[in-house]
């Protein structure tokens, strides 16, 4: 379907929703796949925990109790439950606690990781060669994966394999129940990071059959940085006791004996040292923002801006990198710009708030973008490039 035949309006009230960003009075955000913006509701929740340690000094049982709110919204956001989520500062944190919680010694000790994974994705898996991990690399070409590439690369040696949900440059998605079904075949395990595409993508752990799914917030779940969630797949929980650990990992974390390293019979056993409350707070408030809208409705949204995006963008004569199936991709959508950090630069000084990765810029629209605002941004990255 072509954007003229899309609807124009979101099936949610859109003007309500906006009305709840101050930041839309004087910018354009298309950042959702680096930094979402603020909302009266994250600022609120962030005032709460200001407000109760100005008045009560101290609550570490209302601040835990929080906690785990915010695990239980997660938990909702991709169909699990309370027990099954646990808490970390960021995704490379939780990727190392679970990486420790395996031996690479025995036959199964290779990782199979593909080239999409941000980064810090990848240095995790690295860093368990020293201790027998041998990593095989799904290859990215033309800014995509080939399914077929899995089939070749997962055998009966392959422990995990770590997949992205959403590829970090343009959005561009992978079949998660697929990849699962091969690992699985094989007996290995899925780990999946779905930083790029929670809240902008509906996500079912259980029919999509994950072992692990990690994310942070500051994307599209509309929070800020400092906090990240893990899903571990209940019937894992029992036979893993991960290296990186704390005391937030105990039974009961309350108990101060040292010298036992009893493990909590849920995914708390993956939590380490003291959780980081006013991001959990935030995190909490944002997530519900999304789970009350619903993602389904959200991504329909995504569908039509992503297509205006690529449309739009073709017409005013830009370069979409890797492919334009807004089926299988989020709303960001990634042009090339040679030197996509001073693109980055200019947009700002236009109003429109835009993501620089390498020699592309990300035009990322979320729940609250309007179609004037995807044809803004346009406008103006054609301008930029264009060198007016
Ligand atoms: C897909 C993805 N994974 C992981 C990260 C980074 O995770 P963290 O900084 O929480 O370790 C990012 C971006 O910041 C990302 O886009």
């Amino acid at each position: 379907m072509r954007y003229w035949a899309m609807p124009s309006l979101p099936s949610y009230d859109i003007a309500a929703c906006r009305r709840r960003i101050p930041l839309l009075a004087s910018a354009i955000p298309m950042n959702n796949c680096s930094q979402a913006p603020q909302t009266i509701d994250t600022r609120a929740a962030a005032e709460r925990y200001l407000e109760s340690w100005n008045t009560r000094g101290m609550d570490w049982d209302g601040w835990m109790s929080e906690i785990d709110l915010a695990k239980g919204e997660f938990a909702r956001l991709v169909n699990a439950d309370l027990e099954e989520i646990a808490l970390f500062s960021s995704v490379s944190q939780a990727t190392s606690a679970v990486a420790s919680a395996f031996a690479f010694s025995g036959a199964r000790h290779a990782v199979v990781v593909t080239e999409a994974e941000f980064p810090t994705i990848g240095h995790v898996w690295l860093a368990q060669q020293k201790r027998g991990a041998t990593i095989s690399w799904v290859p990215v070409r033309d800014g995509a994966i080939e399914e077929a590439e899995y089939d070749a690369r997962i055998d009966d040696n392959t422990l995990l394999v770590s997949a992205t949900h959403g590829y970090f440059l343009n959005g561009v998605t992978q079949d998660l129940g697929r990849i699962a079904a091969l690992a699985h075949s094989h007996g290995a395990l899925l780990y999946v990071d779905a930083y790029q595409t929670l809240g902008a993508v509906p996500v079912d752990v259980r029919a999509l059959d994950v072992d692990f799914l990690v994310s942070g917030n500051l994307k599209y779940l509309m929070g800020v940085p400092g906090v990240a969630f893990l899903y571990v797949r209940r019937e894992l929980i029992q036979q893993l006791h991960p290296s990186v650990t704390g005391w937030f990992g105990r039974a009961n974390p309350f108990a101060f004996t040292v010298k036992e390293l009893d493990w909590s019979a849920t995914a708390s056993r993956f939590d380490s040292g003291t959780p980081p409350v006013i991001n959990a707070y935030i995190a909490r408030a944002g997530m519900e923002v999304l789970n009350t809208i619903g993602v389904p409705a959200i991504r329909a949204w995504h569908e039509v801006l992503a297509q205006r995006l690529i449309d739009g963008g073709r017409e005013r004569g830009l370069t979409v990198f890797g492919p334009d199936d807004v089926k299988r991709k989020t709303a960001s959508t990634a042009f090339v710009a040679p030197d996509a950090h001073a693109a980055e630069l200019a947009m700002r000084q236009r109003g429109v708030l835009a993501s620089a990765r390498g020699t592309v810029i990300r035009l990322a629209p979320h729940y609250y973008s309007t179609i004037a605002d995807v044809d803004a941004a346009l406008d103006a990255l054609q301008h930029v490039l264009a060198g007016r």
